[in-house]
């Protein structure tokens, strides 16, 4: 009869126990969430995009990858790159003012267009989380994989940001059949498609990896205002062949449906890699889902910009750029922007609270 009794009352202790973000800050409400990816900090341009990132004075800076450019095997070298990051006068400033969080792409990560088979991925994990000032006691040192979350502010202006990471776990992509392998097109579009990769059919190959699909559908039951999904490379532009979740159509597929499920109203998606900025949208039943891509803080690619994206809302740019989300709580409503080295907006997209919303 005690057995009986003890297990009734774990079951409804684990039933009432809510699902949380890896880090809660209920004392900090931002307006401001403000990104960027691709950053080189040997680029002499490095400290300028900083200075019109700072002029918004944001709440938090996430950085979405390719933060910089380590692509090695040789631990102390990563390092060594590292240290390029932190002598760099815009990123001082802007550890001075304002909450650094980060994920990483393939050249941080260790390795170009990278996957799990980099040998390296359990070291390189270690150098980044001690770089990026990482808490001794942080879950982010107890598991492989550096993605995490966090949730900012209190109930009604709650924020979640939830950091993937879409290197560790994932699969080899597929070469697309009909171009060449990456060092043979490297900055050579042809009719709007820079290359190399196409959608898989194999539905056993990953992006996130089991453990982190697990997790993933819990965060999004954790109650937020706002969710930005940070994902470093691109969640819905497809067309161009470079790196992105097209290239595994079941894995976004079943994002888009996990979405739906958990009815994760007011999310968002950021993502960088290809040396511009734009905007996505794709509709997922009468959901907008927004991926507001910026990339290139230290250097763009006109060709890649110029490549197809059907799903494109206006136009790309390919000005050094970072991303930028306002929040205005009071108007129920947020604007998904990015902005140049002066801090001007390149893109500016106002979304009501009201039209991020999944009816059924
Ligand atoms: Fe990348």
């Amino acid at each position: 009869m005690m057995k009986i009794l003890l297990i009734l009352i774990a079951t409804a202790c684990c039933l009432s126990a809510e699902i949380s973000s890896d880090v809660v800050d209920k004392d900090k409400t931002l307006t401001k969430i403000a990104f960027g990816a691709c950053n080189k900090p040997s680029r002499k341009k490095v400290t300028r995009i900083y200075d019109g990132v700072l002029k918004h004075n944001p709440d938090v800076f996430v950085f979405l990858g390719d933060n910089i450019y380590g692509d090695t095997e040789d631990m102390e070298l990563l390092k060594k790159r590292y240290q390029q990051l932190a002598a760099a006068k815009g990123y001082q400033k802007l550890q001075k003012q304002t909450q650094v969080l980060a994920t990483w792409d393939d050249h941080d990560y260790g390795v170009n267009d990278g996957a799990k088979d980099y040998p390296k991925r359990e070291q390189s994990q270690q150098v980044f989380l001690d770089f990026f000032a990482e808490p001794e006691d942080s879950v982010r040192r107890t598991r492989p994989g550096i993605h995490t979350s966090y949730s900012f502010g209190k109930d009604g202006k709650k924020v979640q940001i939830i950091l993937l990471d879409t290197r560790y776990f994932r699969d080899k992509l597929e070469y697309s059949k009909t171009k060449n392998k990456p060092s043979k097109t490297k900055n050579k579009p042809s009719k709007g498609k820079v290359g190399w990769y196409e959608p898989t059919k194999d539905t056993s190959m990953t992006l996130l990896g089991d453990a982190q699909w697990q997790w993933l559908e819990q965060q999004l039951q954790v109650k937020a205002d706002v969710r930005i999904i940070a994902s470093s490379i691109q969640m819905l532009a497809y067309e161009k062949g470079m790196e992105n979740w097209g290239n595994v159509p079941h894995e976004q597929q079943r994002l888009f449906e996990m979405l739906k499920k958990h009815k994760a109203n007011h999310t968002v998606v950021i993502s960088g890699d290809v040396h511009y900025t734009e905007l996505s949208k794709v509709m997922i039943g009468d959901y907008p889902l927004y991926d507001m891509t910026s990339s290139g803080m230290t250097h763009c690619s006109k060709n890649w910009a110029n490549a197809d994206n059907s799903l494109r809302v206006g136009k790309s740019h390919w000005e050094i750029n970072a991303g930028l989300i306002e929040i205005d709580w009071a108007k129920k409503s947020l604007s998904l922007c990015s902005i140049n080295q002066d801090g001007k907006k390149l893109i500016e997209h106002p979304v009501a609270f009201s039209e991020l919303e999944f009816s059924k």
